[in-house]
Order: C-alpha cells, then sequence, then structure tokens
C-alpha cells in the first residue's frame, strides 16, 4: 500500500507527518531557514520556472511529476520507499532481527553522526554549483543543473526529517548546523573536503556528478541496508533521484568527448583549443581530479568505526544481501591497499596488506566504486575508438593524488609511481589541471541561453527531458 502525499500541506509527505503535530511544527519552522538559505546560497541565476521533475510518490504508478515550476516554489517533500513489514536485519550481530522502527538508545550517537554527515554533503554541493547557470551551455543543461539542485534540497530535506522525527532537541540543533555550515568557508566549512571544492565550470560540474555524485550513490547503498528502518527506506527513495544525477554525470561527459573527437577528426588535430573545443589531455586532467578527490571520500582503508557500524547493523555493504558470505564477517579477512615499509631497509613502497574483513570495509566499499566508475571510462573511450582515435581516458592509480589514508602522506604518479614531493610538484601540472588549463575552460563557459542551441565544446544530448525535445523551452528566464 502506499500514501499519497497531501500537497495541501506546507511539506508534502508520505509519512502521515499530520498525525505528528509537534514534529510537523518543528518542520515548519525550520522551513523558512531552509528557504532563506536557498535564497544565499542556491542557484544565483534568476528564473521565472523550470521544467522540473517533482517527487510526489512512491509505489509502482510512477513516483515523480514533470512541470513548470518557479524554483522557490518547488515542493520539498518528505518521501520514503515503502515499507516491508517482514524486513529483518540483513547483516551484523543482529541479523536476523526484525529491524528497527526507532532509534535504538545505544547506536543513537552513531546513526545520528551517519545522517549528519550525509546531510552535509546535499546542500554543500547547492552551494558548490551556486553560479554555473551564468555559464550553462544549453537551457537543457541548465534544466539539468537546477534539477539536480531541488533534489539535492530535497535529499537534505530527507536528512532533517530522520533528525526532527527521532533525535529529539539534539537532532534539532544538528539540522540547524547543516544550514549554517558552507561550502568553502573557512570559519564552518563542510564536513568532508571534496564538498569545500569549487565547482566553477561545466566540465567541473560534470566530472562532479560524475565521480563525486557516485560516491553518493555508494553511500545511500550503505544506508538502504541499515537496520534502522526509516533511513533505510529514506535512503532508498533518494537512490531514485540519484539516477538521474548519475544520468547527468555519464552523458555530460560523453557529450564533451564526443564533440572533442569530432573536432580532431574534421581538423586532423590533438589540440582542439583553436577550436573551442577541449582536448583529451586536459578532460584527464579534470578526471584524475575529481577521481582523487572523491576517493578520499571513502575515507582510510581500515576503520574501526565502520567496522562497529557494520557490527552493529547501522551501514551494510554495498548490495548486502549478494553478497555470498555469512554477513558477519567474524572470520574474514581481506587485503587493502598500504604503504608497505621494509624492515631491513626502512624503505618504503605502495602495496596491500591483510586485514580483518570488517575493519577494510571502507576499502570493500571504495573498490566497489572503483568498479563502476570503470563503465564511465569504457563509455567514453568508445566514442574516441568510434571515432577512429588512438586517444583514451583512464582512471589514475588508488595511490595518485590522495589527502586521506594510506597514500596521504606520499605522491604517486598515475601510474602508481611513488615519487619524491619535489619532483612531484615539478610534475605536478602533467596530471592535475593547471592555472593554464583552468582559465583556458573558463574561457570557454560563455552561456547559451537560446532555445536550441549549445555551446562549441559540448555536442547536444541524444534525448531530452521526459520525452521533450533537445530544443524544448526547458527554462524561462527572467
Ligand atoms: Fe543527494
Ligand atoms: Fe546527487
Amino acid at each position: 500500500m502506499t500514501t499519497a502525499a497531501d500537497y495541501s500541506e506546507k511539506i508534502p509527505n508520505n509519512v502521515s507527518l499530520h498525525e505528528d503535530r509537534r514534529l510537523q511544527r518543528a518542520l515548519e519552522a525550520w522551513q523558512p531557514n531552509f528557504l532563506t538559505w536557498w535564497d544565499a546560497m542556491g542557484p544565483a541565476l534568476p528564473t521565472q520556472d523550470v521544467y522540473l521533475r517533482t517527487a510526489i510518490n512512491v509505489g509502482r504508478e510512477g513516483w515523480a511529476q514533470f512541470g513548470f515550476v518557479p524554483m522557490r516554489d518547488y515542493r520539498w517533500g518528505i518521501f520514503l520507499a515503502e515499507r516491508d513489514p517482514g524486513r529483518v536485519v540483513g547483516f551484523g550481530e543482529h541479523k536476523g532481527d526484525p529491524v528497527w522502527d526507532k532509534v535504538p538508545g545505544e547506536y543513537r550517537a552513531e546513526l545520528q553522526r551517519l545522517i549528519v554527515i550525509q546531510g552535509d554533503t546535499e546542500p554543500a554541493s547547492v552551494e558548490q554549483q551556486r553560479n554555473l547557470g551564468a555559464t550553462a551551455p544549453s537551457l537543457y543543461d541548465l534544466r539539468n543543473l537546477f534539477q539536480v539542485n531541488v533534489e539535492e534540497g530535497r535529499h537534505l530535506w530527507a536528512m532533517v526529517y530522520l533528525l526532527h522525527a527521532y533525535f529529539g532537541r539534539e537532532g534539532r540543533d544538528e539540522a540547524d548546523e547543516l544550514l549554517a555550515r558552507s561550502s568553502g568557508s573557512l570559519e564552518s566549512p563542510r564536513i568532508l573536503g571534496a564538498f569545500n571544492e569549487q565547482t566553477s565550470d561545466w566540465l567541473s560540474f560534470y566530472m562532479f556528478t560524475y565521480f563525486t555524485d557516485r560516491d553518493g550513490k555508494f553511500q545511500l547503498g550503505t544506508l538502504k541496508e541499515s537496520s534502522f528502518d526509516p533511513l533505510s527506506r529514506t535512503a532508498e527513495f533518494m537512490l531514485k533521484e540519484e539516477a538521474h544525477h548519475m544520468m547527468v554525470g555519464t552523458t555530460g561527459i560523453d557529450r564533451i568527448v564526443e564533440r572533442t573527437a569530432r573536432v580532431m577528426v574534421e581538423n586532423d588535430t590533438d589540440d582542439v583549443t583553436g577550436h573551442g573545443a577541449i582536448p583529451v589531455d586536459m578532460l584527464q586532467k579534470y578526471l584524475n581530479f575529481h577521481y582523487s578527490v572523491s576517493l578520499d571520500l571513502f575515507g582510510g582503508e581500515t576503520s574501526t568505526n565502520v567496522a562497529n557500524y557494520y557490527t552493529a547493523g547501522l551501514k551494510g555493504r554495498w548490495l548486502e544481501d549478494r553478497r555470498r558470505d555469512d554477513h558477519k564477517l567474524t572470520s574474514d579477512a581481506i587485503m587493502v591497499d598500504a604503504l608497505i615499509e621494509d624492515a631491513a631497509t626502512g624503505e618504503r613502497s605502495i602495496g596491500q596488506t591483510e586485514v580483518a574483513a570488517v575493519t577494510g570495509l571502507n576499502t570493500d566499499l571504495r573498490r566497489e566504486y572503483i568498479a563502476d566508475c570503470t563503465g564511465g571510462v569504457n563509455r567514453w573511450n568508445k566514442i574516441l575508438e568510434g571515432a577512429g582515435l588512438p586517444q583514451r581516458l583512464r582512471l589514475p592509480h588508488v595511490a595518485f593524488n590522495r589527502r586521506v589514508g594510506a597514500f596521504a602522506g606520499i605522491e604517486a604518479t598515475p601510474d602508481g609511481e611513488m615519487l619524491p614531493a619535489n619532483e612531484w610538484q615539478r610534475r605536478e601540472g602533467e596530471w592535475l589541471p593547471t592555472d593554464v588549463d583552468k582559465t583556458y575552460v573558463r574561457s570557454l563557459m560563455r552561456p547559451v541561453h537560446e532555445r536550441g542551441k549549445i555551446a562549441a565544446w559540448i555536442a547536444p544530448p541524444r534525448h531530452g527531458i521526459n520525452g521533450k525535445p533537445f530544443d524544448y523551452d526547458y527554462v524561462h528566464l527572467v
């Protein structure tokens, strides 16, 4: 059975909010603060309305509707996926018990922390993307940017709902803090490093939605396994929206590669900068950057915190139910990336070491993520191959440009060769975007806000949104 959203309420929801007056009032009190934040930190480009998807329901008949909406009036609703009444804990020491409808006192602090960390990334990405509207390559792309923005806003709502509904006063304070921190701020930055980086151009935006939003997909995948059922159902619903964010990143890079390949072939040159396209080696540098900072989001190779989360049943593995083991991991081992020190010489090298599987869960999740990222690289290489070009993109080595985990203290090339720090600094510009590269990419970022037109550095999409053509008037500017 599904519960339809009540759009007569201030906050559309399928959690029977009207039955809990206290909770409803708390959320209604938070809502104006959210709107103040949205006005100050959300999309800066003024618009009349935008062709947006709005989540309205759960269940088989479809969960969203499309239509023109003034962005400020977007209905940020609270939706949980349908309850599975027979659901049991799938892993850890409580495996087989009924899942929890309330927060067990013993896990309160840990669950709150997990929700706050996830919640913090949602408004962060909106802040990072705030100024992109001014340089959108087409109305289609502009609409997709805004779609991602409003849905990250809804993901914030989703986490704030859990904080308000299940964590009392502390939860309400944390919900306020989610609006008080801000991306890149010196005094009060966002919690995770990658969410304090700037997304100042559209190449970065597509790399971000491919690599960094994909981290979100994997984190949500682990929360979907949670024994705390409201968190699980919330994450499951969020994953529906995340699929579109993945699509924006994947096809965004597809289209850039397609355009670059075409200009290369037509002009018989690798240096496409004279033709307003982005060279393959520059794409590789942006890829290297976004991939490596996203790898950091998975944390250290080993973590006793994460081991405890798993054993307690708070956070599972990616596709937990497809794993063929005991789902407790009490006697399993895993090889994790490590810096190996030679006992005799003291020399360090990049290698692996065996640890208890339960402490290596960050590595497990990072590897699932890396395998997923490979899919995009293969797609983009097929485009190059199809154009008859020898260039290929690739994922750099896991030790490249890392600031978190076993390789944080060393420097390595994209091939995984260790380098002294001064040597690495001297050659950094071969692998990461230089100021010259960034200036060039930014110079291409001129707005194309005319219906059916597109910038010269990117190919048009194959399909529009919701069956509409590419040249649809997806956004009405002021
Ligand atoms: Fe999100
Ligand atoms: Fe997302």
